[in-house]
């Protein structure tokens, strides 16, 4: 048997953006400038919407989403259970009250039902965050549900770079912004780092601010030989979440590269999806392929009764990463304590898939032989269980 590690996750880092990096460091201006700039403009055309304001994370995104609504402290904004705590933790630090809700058992994406019956409850939700899950777009009735409701709706976009549905690319276009993450899971990476895609001019505006301390001018328009002034204001309470020129350039690498590593995902997927067709008992997220999905991640849902620790850890011995996405935000102690919980109707559907999904390696340096063994490895412990 191969011994050759297979990782859960791996950057596809070539040596341009080795050099992108190198030759940003060897310049003279190493943080947010004109490297960030031209990576907002090119990811902007790329999605195709009007601003996209480059941050630290796809948690400050969200949180600088969060915070443009200026809803008041204890607002109720519904986020699905099935995602990042950092989904609900971004809104809980802007003092709202996250509202946990359930989600479809076909793509785990946030469901209609649940989404409908906190809507409609007394009292309702103020906004909502939806996770556009594994790569997956949530549904147009989902967003039609907050139109009719009157409610924003902020997109988490961490897995769906690259994801379509009913507008086109995911880009925050009818939204109230649309929050993309960079981390070095992601399809596309700079280690660290995130943006926030939207077609309101104010938001962008707030966003850059936000960004930076909630200052009227940030430090390039300060520091650059040709500032027009020098002196600036405070205009919020801001974070401190630019993303530097370093991480940028790296971005910016990966995006001419995107749809080549997009297309090495896809044939993974393609070859996941026929050779995971004869594993008996487990089940594809989503059941069918989705030609509109960014492909994020490969998740199975194991049969009922299934230890889904002890595969881990078989798999784990033969060399073999995997991940859970996600443990429902309702089973971490800490939220419970904050009297963060699920909405009405509760989360039967995650409460049921909690312990058995199980998300396999996915990356664009996979080959079709590390998927090969990956699915032969699967099959023979859900077909003899340890
Ligand atoms: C659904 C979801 N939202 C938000 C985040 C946070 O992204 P970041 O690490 O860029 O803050 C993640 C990260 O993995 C995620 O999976």
């Amino acid at each position: 048997m191969s011994t050759d590690v297979i990782r859960f996750s791996e950057p596809d880092i070539s040596e341009d953006e080795v050099e992108a990096a190198a030759a940003v460091l060897r310049s003279g201006w190493i943080t947010t400038g004109e490297e960030c700039a031209q990576l907002e403009a090119e990811l902007a055309e790329y999605v195709g919407i009007e601003h996209v304001v480059a941050v630290s994370s796809c948690t400050a995104a969200l949180e600088i989403a969060v915070a443009h609504l200026g809803l008041p402290r204890g607002a109720r904004i519904g986020v699905p259970t099935w995602t990042f705590v950092s989904t609900a933790m971004a809104a809980y630090h802007r003092g709202l009250e996250p509202v946990l809700l359930d989600i479809d058992p076909v793509t785990l994406n946030l469901s209609e039902t649940s989404l409908a019956a906190a809507l409609d409850g007394e009292p309702g939700l103020d906004a909502v965050v939806a996770v556009h899950f594994a790569g997956v777009a949530v549904p147009k009735s989902i967003h039609d549900l907050c139109h009719v409701a009157g409610v924003p709706l902020i997109e988490d976009a961490a897995h769906a770079m690259g994801t379509r549905d009913h507008r086109g690319l995911i880009g925050g276009r009818d939204t109230a912004g649309c929050c993309f993450s960079f981390y070095a899971t992601k399809n596309l990476t700079s280690a660290e780092g995130g943006a926030l895609a939207t077609d309101d001019p104010e938001l962008a505006d707030f966003a850059r601010s936000f960004r930076l301390h909630g200052l009227s001018k940030d430090a390039w328009n300060r520091y650059r030989p040709d500032a027009k002034t020098l002196s600036y204001d405070v205009l919020g309470d801001g974070l401190k979440a630019n993303l530097p020129d370093v991480l940028a350039a790296v971005a910016r690498v990966q995006l001419r590269r995107f749809d080549e590593l997009q297309a090495r995902r896809r044939k993974i997927v393609d070859a996941y999806r026929s050779a995971l067709a004869d594993v008996p008992g487990v089940r594809l997220v989503p059941g069918e392929a989705d030609p509109d999905s960014a492909d994020h991640l490969m998740v199975v849902v194991l049969p009922e009764g299934t230890d889904r620790g002890a595969v881990q850890a078989s798999l784990q011995a033969q060399g073999i990463g995997t991940s859970v996405h996600f443990r429902p935000l309702h089973t971490f102690g800490w939220f419970a304590e904050q009297g963060v919980g699920p909405g009405p109707g509760g989360t039967p559907v995650a409460d049921e898939l909690a312990d058995r999904a199980l998300s396999l390696p996915l990356h664009p340096r996979l080959s079709e032989g590390d998927v090969a063994r990956v699915v032969d490895s699967l099959r023979s412990e859900v077909s003899s269980p340890s």
